[in-house]
């Protein structure tokens, strides 16, 4: 079912101090909205703190990635199992910063989807295209092949229980915003590739923006009618800026 979503991705950022101050200025100033959800994906030692300062209130929080095994001798990987066990809501699978730092295949962001999937967590499935392949046009060529191998993975059932986020890889921490009408295109596309699939899938999927929003950009990028929310790095750790990109998703 598609909905307003505004998640925030803390990426390596935070301290148990600097968490409860953020927390404690974004939960009372984003109570009242109406027909947005709210989110904050954390690094994975926050999320029992997290959980203390956010169950019970309108924010949910999830995770920035998980293993694509249950359990066993990974070192250093943690389960989506494991995760879910903080009452976590969503993890983000196939972040470009991941995908490059990592070398995460598409086939690997497939797997990680269906086992966040297996958890009975939401997964936000990150494409995007770099600045190169833009430049080359092939931006439509890319973000299809890497959603086509989450559908591979998962079907267009495991689809509808997915959220797709679009980040462009040269707006990501860049302050380089797409143009709504940029990111309008792309988000068009994504969901005519699931339709081609399911078109009730299509027209219920959640697509998040992603790639320097800030409170200024937001309201033009999520007045696109493919845009159904944000991925927000940078500024969720700002609590004026993540407040007024939520109100703006409204
Ligand atoms: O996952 C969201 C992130 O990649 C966007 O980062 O700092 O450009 O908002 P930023």
């Amino acid at each position: 079912m598609r909905y307003k979503l505004v998640a925030g991705n803390w990426k390596m950022h935070g301290s148990l101090a600097e968490n409860q101050a953020l927390l404690e200025a974004i939960v009372p100033a984003t109570r009242d909205l109406a027909r947005v959800d709210v989110a904050v994906c954390v690094p994975f030692p926050y999320l029992q703190q997290v959980r203390d300062l956010l169950a019970g209130t309108h924010v949910m929080w999830g995770a920035q990635d998980a293993s694509r095994h249950a359990k066993g001798a990974f070192t250093g990987e943690v389960s989506a199992d494991m995760i879910a066990e903080f009452g976590a809501r969503y993890v983000i699978v196939g972040h470009s910063e991941r995908r490059t730092y990592h070398q995460e295949s598409d086939a690997l962001v497939g797997a990680k989807c269906q086992a966040v999937l297996g958890a009975g967590l939401t997964p936000i499935v990150c494409v995007g295209e770099t600045l190169e392949e833009r430049e080359r046009g092939a931006t439509e060529e890319v973000v299809a092949r890497q959603l086509e191998a989450v559908v591979d993975a998962v079907g267009a059932a495991g689809l509808s229980r997915c959220v797709l986020a679009y980040e462009p890889v040269w707006a990501i921490g860049t302050g380089k915003t797409a143009a709504p009408e940029q990111a309008q295109e792309v988000h068009a596309f994504l969901r005519r590739r699931v339709a081609e699939r399911d078109s009730a899938v299509a027209e219920g999927l959640t697509i998040l923006y992603g790639g320097s929003v800030k409170g200024a950009s937001a309201r033009a990028l999520f007045s696109m009618p493919d845009i159904d929310g944000g991925l927000i790095g940078g500024a969720s750790l700002v609590s004026e800026e993540f407040v007024a990109i939520c109100k703006a998703a409204q």
